[in-house]
């Protein structure tokens, strides 16, 4: 596998304790302890003040793998290596516009320490006059969404096995202090393995305690955020029922053409199944979109354990999951190294340039 970058990759505690038919207490307890270990790792990258680790000139352009609000991302040939690398361009003078300054600096710190085998994260960052660069490895399978789109939905099988990694990446994020904020298809990535890469820090942030901040994508937001509501990490197990259902019916559970008809919709709590949706799955997803935090999964007394023992996930072993040894549903056709076919076209990108260093204060730190 071309991924010789799992240098990151993580041997998971032995699975002693492991019972037939659920992931026992003691055994969730060991498996926090090897969290723990995660955090610590995670927090001492972020008090780690290292410095930029490439320029533009050791990278050939390529192709743009996506747009959105700040930023550009390109397909990237690293020269020196040959490898190929996600560039996402951020420019300085929209991220001062739209007022995204401790964002994008919260993005580049994450990126910088994740480390578990379901998210991405930082090999190589810089900035120029106009732009601050992350690179990160490419994930040749394209986004989720896509696949999604392509097939109509999932089978539960397939929504099973995405949906428990997402909960222990979420679980890991969680650890680490983080709320990750922007659950969607289109920031899961499929790698060549079949198995996921979440993307898009973005919106990701260090809380100890509550935070306030309206962001999101509007399907995917929790009410306690659309009611300007203090909130924590329960909005990121809301965006996973939300995620839940999409997978498993084709189209979110509140949807509307205008974005005020959706928030209307999520505050109510009120949505319907299609009928094809399994009894388990019902259960599930009624558990993690409870419109009232205190009785949201993820954010009970058991956290996590209530999903991994979820009569949904009864055939999904969690460690064999992390360790990537269950077949995947599909493996997405990768042709090349470099291939970019799983990702839309988009139009060539205009990239500016600037004599002076625009908002050089302002990025000081990054
Ligand atoms: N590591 C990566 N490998 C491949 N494609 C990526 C990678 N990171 C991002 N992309 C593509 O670029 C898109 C935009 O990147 P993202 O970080 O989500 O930016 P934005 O904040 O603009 O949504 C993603 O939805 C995905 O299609
Ligand atoms: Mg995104």
């Amino acid at each position: 596998m071309a991924d010789s970058e799992i240098k990151r990759h993580i041997n998971s505690p032995r699975g002693d304790l492991i019972q037939h038919g659920g992931y026992s207490p003691a055994k969730q307890e060991q498996y926090s302890q090897y969290l723990k270990k995660l955090r610590q790792d995670f927090v001492e990258s972020w008090d780690d003040k290292s410095e930029s680790n490439a320029k533009l000139n050791d990278f050939e352009r390529q192709k743009v793998l996506g747009t959105g609000a700040f930023g550009i991302v390109f397909l990237v040939k690293h020269i020196v290596t040959g490898k190929y690398y996600a560039m996402k361009m951020l420019e300085k003078e929209k991220i001062v516009r739209l007022k995204q300054i401790e964002h994008s600096y919260y993005e580049k710190k994450i990126l910088c320490g994740l480390n578990f085998p379901f998210v991405v994260y930082m090999k190589y960052y810089f900035k120029d006059n106009v732009y601050l660069y992350y690179v990160l490895p490419f994930i040749a399978g394209g986004e989720m969404f896509s696949h999604l789109r392509k097939m109509g939905k999932f089978e539960e099988t397939s929504a099973k096995f995405y949906g428990a990694q997402v909960i222990l990446a979420l679980e890991y994020l969680h650890a680490c202090e983080l709320v990750y904020r922007d659950l969607k298809p289109e920031n899961i990535l499929i790698d060549r393995t079949g198995y996921i890469k979440i993307t898009d820090f973005g919106f990701c942030k260090l809380i100890r305690g509550r935070t306030w901040t309206l962001c999101g994508t509007p399907e995917y937001l929790a009410p306690e955020i659309i009611l300007s509501k203090g909130y924590g990490m329960s909005v990121d197990w809301w965006s996973l029922g939300v995620l839940l259902f999409e997978m498993s019916a084709g189209h979110p559970p509140f949807f509307a053409s205008d974005p005020m008809r959706i928030y209307e919709k999520i505050v109510a709590g009120k949505y319907r199944c299609p009928s094809h949706f399994s009894v388990e799955l019902k259960d599930i997803i009624g558990h993690v979109l409870q419109v009232d935090t205190t009785r949201r999964y993820g954010t009970l007394k058991d956290g996590v354990l209530d999903f991994k023992n979820h009569k949904w996930f009864r055939e999904i072993d969690w460690d064999s999951i992390l360790n990537s040894r269950i077949h995947p549903p599909f493996f997405p056709k990768i042709r090349s190294p470099g291939d970019t076919t799983n990702f839309d076209v988009f139009d060539e990108e205009k990239i500016k340039d600037s004599p002076v260093c625009l908002y050089e204060e302002e990025f000081a730190d990054f």
